[in-house]
């Protein structure tokens, strides 16, 4: 059973996924309307997707361990951006912001020797170091492109690899 303190917290880790899907739906959208970025739109589209999932396995868990998972009401997320590379950016420090709250979770279950939800949020730890360290190599990489436009024409073909590697990794 989740102590109410737990069940805050994950509630609020239900949000934040929420919002993350929300975040790349909407990076996802403006880059449909970029020209020549067609991956980049889907890696976005996926990414979104992937940010639900990792809401619906919150909301099954709370709700399997006794809580209640609450859908939370979303605020709009940025529409468009300067350019991908602030795009990316973007995405860089939203997934720093949700490990770094997905810590706080994990520290309220060690305070409370809340083994299973230890257990089902060490999964989230791992995810995010994986998450984190794509973004930031792609940031890498658009650092390194700057305005060169071959480059982005590299890096979107360079971004189809990518996903499809993490595809295959989580079959
Ligand atoms: Fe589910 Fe990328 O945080």
């Amino acid at each position: 059973m989740l102590s109410k303190k737990m069940q805050a917290a994950l509630n609020e880790q239900i949000k934040i996924e929420a919002e993350s899907s929300h975040v790349y739906l909407a990076m996802a959208s403006w880059a449909e309307i970029q020209p020549g970025i067609d991956n980049v739109t889907s890696f976005f589209y996926k990414h979104s997707d992937e940010e639900r999932e990792h809401m619906l396995k919150l909301i099954h868990f709370v709700n399997e361990r006794g809580g209640f998972a609450t859908v939370p009401a979303l605020p709009q997320p940025s529409l468009t951006f300067p350019s991908i590379k602030h795009a990316f950016a973007a995405l860089l420090k939203h997934e720093v912001y949700v490990s770094e709250s997905i810590n706080k979770c994990m520290e309220i279950a060690f305070e409370e020797k809340d083994y299973a939800t230890i257990n089902f949020l060490q999964w989230y730890v791992a995810e995010q170091i994986e998450e984190e360290a794509l973004a930031r190599s792609m940031n890498d990489k658009l650092e390194l492109i700057g305005d060169d436009k071959s480059g982005m024409y590299l890096f979107d073909k360079d971004i189809l690899s990518i996903s499809m590697a993490i595809e295959g990794s989580k079959a």
